[in-house]
């Protein structure tokens, strides 16, 4: 089981740093993913934007490669059952716990006159969202560490205290270290919240990308026969490594270890290896993006799914809390 946002448009980093993970996990498990609209309440009050962004993060995924057949592939505010569980989650977790969490004071930081109650108890919705399918393997990434411990303290204050429900939930990716990419300015990774400009979005026209493609930083130049490559070179490297063919990212290499390297035809063939990794994700995600009846039909399926499975595990949370008066 998995949330994503439905706030920013995806990025090569989300796509090889996430949604690639989801979508090798499909053929391998039984696959919960959900777009957590509930959740962006807590920092995006105004909801004139919400039902674009939630089309939006749909296309861009099932473009990417999720199949709506395969998982459920649901929107959060379907599941009514996860506010339920929500509700008797929160008579389990602790204020003082709840308010030393990193992102609650983060977040309370960047919106001092919106510190609501919902940003305080971010983690235990997560966490509904999670064992509301009794979940065991949960890919997110770093950031979400935290997240992922509480859950585990949730769920097991919840066994201890009621009754053996819940498996203990922990992160996964396909043992490799998941993929950082890099942005292409030399500095850190792509991130829709730092540099736009050095981030390639699934969405970015072609003129767009090679335009960034074009900016990143590079240096003078190998002087010496197969010197290592500084973190600015070896990152666009990567890049080409991760989109393009691995025959010419050779060709490059070779260059490269003997000083004949030309960083402008370089980085006109990365330009070129972008545009055409992502042209049919663009394409796909616009085309479902304009059908609104599939899109329908998509969140209808995968509602019905995800709600058979919540409300099993809702009839086993109200029997242990002992709500069942006759
Ligand atoms: N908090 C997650 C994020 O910021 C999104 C999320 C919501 C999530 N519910 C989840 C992730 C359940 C994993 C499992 O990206």
């Amino acid at each position: 089981m998995s949330g994503i946002r439905p706030t920013g448009f995806l990025h090569l980093g989300n796509y090889f740093g996430a949604v690639k993970n989801y979508v090798r996990m499909q053929d391998e498990y039984e696959c919960y993913f959900m777009v957590a609209d509930l959740h962006s309440l807590t920092t995006h009050p105004d909801t004139k934007e919400l039902k674009s962004n939630i089309h939006r993060v749909l296309a861009e995924n099932i473009a990417s490669g999720l199949d709506p057949d395969k998982v459920a592939l649901y929107c959060q505010s379907h599941v009514h059952d996860t506010a339920e569980l929500y509700l008797y989650l929160n008579m389990l977790a602790y204020v003082g716990e709840l308010e030393r969490t990193t992102t609650f004071k983060e977040k309370a930081r960047q919106q001092p006159d919106n510190v609501n109650a919902g940003l305080l108890t971010y983690p235990v919705l997560q966490t509904a969202d999670i064992i509301i399918h009794r979940a065991s393997l949960v890919p997110v990434g770093k950031d979400q560490e935290q997240h992922l411990e509480m859950c585990r303290n949730f769920a097991n204050r919840f066994n201890h205290r009621f009754g053996e429900i819940f498996p203990e939930p922990a992160a996964f990716n396909f043992g490799e270290d998941l993929v950082k990419v890099p942005s292409l300015d030399g500095s850190g990774k792509m991130s829709k919240s730092e540099n736009q400009n050095a981030t390639i979005y699934l969405s970015d026209p072609e003129d767009l990308i090679r335009k960034k493609v074009k900016k990143a930083i590079t240096d003078v130049g190998p002087t010496e026969p197969n010197t290592p490559k500084p973190d600015s070179i070896a990152n666009l490297f990567l890049l080409m490594k991760l989109v393009g063919s691995q025959e010419r990212l050779q060709v490059f290499e070779e260059a490269w270890n003997n000083c004949t390297i030309l960083y402008g035809d370089f980085k006109a063939q990365l330009a070129e290896d972008m545009v055409e990794f992502i042209r049919p994700i663009r394409e796909k995600a616009a085309a479902i993006q304009e059908d609104n009846n599939y899109l329908k039909e998509v969140m209808e399926k995968g509602a019905e799914k995800a709600n058979a499975s919540a409300s099993k595990t809702m009839a086993l949370v109200r029997e242990a809390l002992r709500l069942n008066y006759y």
